[in-house]
């Protein structure tokens, strides 16, 4: 007879991708919708396998020979993963088990590409399959967001959604999460730059305008809005070079958000004089990433590559949004 009780087969390994918001960022804490989607060239990898009885749990990190301990009284390293293994088990009275959590990841930290929930995700998949206690995506989500509001000030949310869903999503805050469908495939090159602002500080920035200018901040938020609803039209009906002026479009707004800087703007400016369709910033801003919607002649791609590498790009990569 089959035992349903037995325990999985261990080592077993769970996975998350990164993310990128396309449309819409900073905008989205104030209410208006933004559109994201998983980045599948980036992902946290974290694989579970038995620990000898009583040693607990403890997690391991990439390139550091110490193990974190659920239970360590170091409480400078690993500090998150730590309390999202301790919250995990929480949520699901579950006593701590023996076991050993490792993790892998390429994507960047603090780039804008949503590493920490990405992490977090991988870690409460792997420990939920290790002790068989499957979460739902909706219980996944709630938690995950419980951690990232943790680390991160006040996130709309849109991180944990798209990266526990897997899908493309139109985020709006508190509202049911909507996927939609991508009628026509699109090619973009995300340009990194080598240095990034915490998205606590340039969302604490936005709020301080959003306070002290209300209403000219309210318009630049509708105006980003109106631009996410189109984006999404677009994206729906295969509409593709429309994107383009639309991404120049919502990058000035976040211009005059202040979240852009100059070398993001220069980045921008390569790209376009280069022949790219569109180019914004994507995420909290003021370094991190950027968006840029390649034309159809593949000829162009790697003359809007030389471009951005030369007007300072730390690292350029390509990916296909489908
Ligand atoms: O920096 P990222 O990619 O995690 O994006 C932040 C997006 C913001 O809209 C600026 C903040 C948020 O929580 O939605």
């Amino acid at each position: 007879m089959e035992n349903l009780s037995q325990a999985p087969t261990l080592p077993i390994s769970s996975r998350a991708y990164a993310k990128i918001i396309l449309f819409g960022e900073h905008a989205v804490v104030h209410g208006q919708p933004a559109i994201a989607v998983p980045l599948q060239a980036l992902s946290a990898h974290v694989t579970a396998e038995a620990s000898p009885k009583g040693s607990g749990l403890s997690i391991s990190l990439p390139h550091s020979p110490e193990l974190i301990y659920l239970h360590s009284d170091n409480p400078s390293v690993g500090q998150t993963l730590r309390h999202t293994a301790k919250l995990t088990l929480e949520r699901l009275a579950i006593p701590e088990p023996d076991l050993k959590l490792s993790l892998h990841s390429n994507i960047p930290m603090g780039a804008g590409f949503g590493s920490g929930a990405a992490v977090s995700t991988a870690l409460v998949r792997a420990l939920c399959a290790a002790i068989q206690a499957p979460l739902t995506n909706e219980t996944l989500n709630a938690l995950i967001y419980d951690i990232e509001k943790l680390y991160h000030g006040t996130p709309s949310g849109i991180d944990n959604t798209v990266i526990v869903y897997e899908q493309p999503v139109f985020f709006i805050r508190e509202k049911p999460i909507e996927s939609f469908k991508i009628h026509t495939p699109f090619n973009l090159l995300i340009a990194r730059v080598d240095y990034a602002t915490p998205t606590y500080i340039t969302v604490g920035d936005v709020r301080t305008l959003y306070e002290s200018q209300p209403q000219q901040t309210r318009q630049i938020f509708d105006q980003i809005g109106a631009i996410v609803h189109q984006a999404r039209h677009a994206i729906e009906t295969g509409s593709i070079p429309s994107l383009g002026p639309l991404m120049n479009q919502n990058h000035a707004l976040l211009r005059q958000l202040t979240v852009s800087d100059e070398n993001l703007d220069r980045l921008c400016d390569a790209a376009l004089q280069a022949g790219a369709w569109g180019a914004k910033l994507s995420g909290g801003g003021r370094g991190g990433n950027m968006l840029i919607l390649l034309p159809e002649e593949p000829a162009l791609r790697p003359k809007i590559e030389n471009a951005l590498l030369q007007a300072g790009a730390s690292e350029v990569f390509f990916t296909s949004i489908n």
